[in-house]
């Protein structure tokens, strides 16, 4: 049921996610619309391996940041931001969030900042040789997010913070 609330709010919000179509209580399943396409983890390896091209990059890349923004001014926060839980949709080449199995409502900076942190991380470990994509979500957060101020800031705390546990850990 929070996952359902979750994803309806966010299509509210006016980010693209499949649209709902049956939620059974008895069987405990919902039944979303099938995205055709690959994640943006596949299409990030895909640039890894054979060469990035870069305008479809910036063009992923300010997607990304724009969908975020726009769930984080409405009070949602996505929980699992990693690339295997974006679909870019083929044919339009239009992102589509999925997996709000960790989504929560919240306003705290605290809690945007984590979620772009885990983006941060997935990006970095995963897609190192595409250059620097969260740079640009980053820009394009900014862009879009009324609040961006407040939620970078925490972000850099929220580095710290990851970096601190590194080295002593
Ligand atoms: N609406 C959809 N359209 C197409 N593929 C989907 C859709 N929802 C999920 N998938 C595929 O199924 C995988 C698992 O779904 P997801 O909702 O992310 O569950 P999990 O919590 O197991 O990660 C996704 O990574 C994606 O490849
Ligand atoms: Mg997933």
């Amino acid at each position: 049921m929070q996952e359902a609330r979750c994803m309806t709010k966010a299509r509210k919000l006016g980010v693209p996610t499949p649209a709902l179509y049956a939620v059974d209580h008895l069987l405990h399943t919902l039944t979303f619309e099938y995205v055709q396409g690959s994640s943006v983890k596949e299409v990030l390896l895909d640039f890894g391996s054979h060469g990035v091209i870069e305008e479809r990059q910036d063009d992923i890349a300010a997607q990304i940041g724009d969908a975020v923004a726009k769930m984080h001014d409405g009070g949602l926060v996505h929980g699992d931001l990693t690339t295997s839980n974006m679909i870019i949709q083929q044919g339009t080449n239009r992102l589509v969030l999925i997996d709000f199995g960790l989504s929560f409502t919240s306003t705290l900076p605290e809690d945007k900042a984590v979620d772009l942190y885990v983006l941060e991380r997935a990006l970095l470990s995963m897609h190192s040789s595409c250059g620097n994509v969260m740079e640009r979500v980053l820009a394009a957060y900014r862009k879009s997010s009324k609040q961006w101020s407040s939620t970078l800031n925490k972000l850099a705390q929220v580095r710290q913070r990851g970096r601190k546990r590194t080295m002593v850990g």
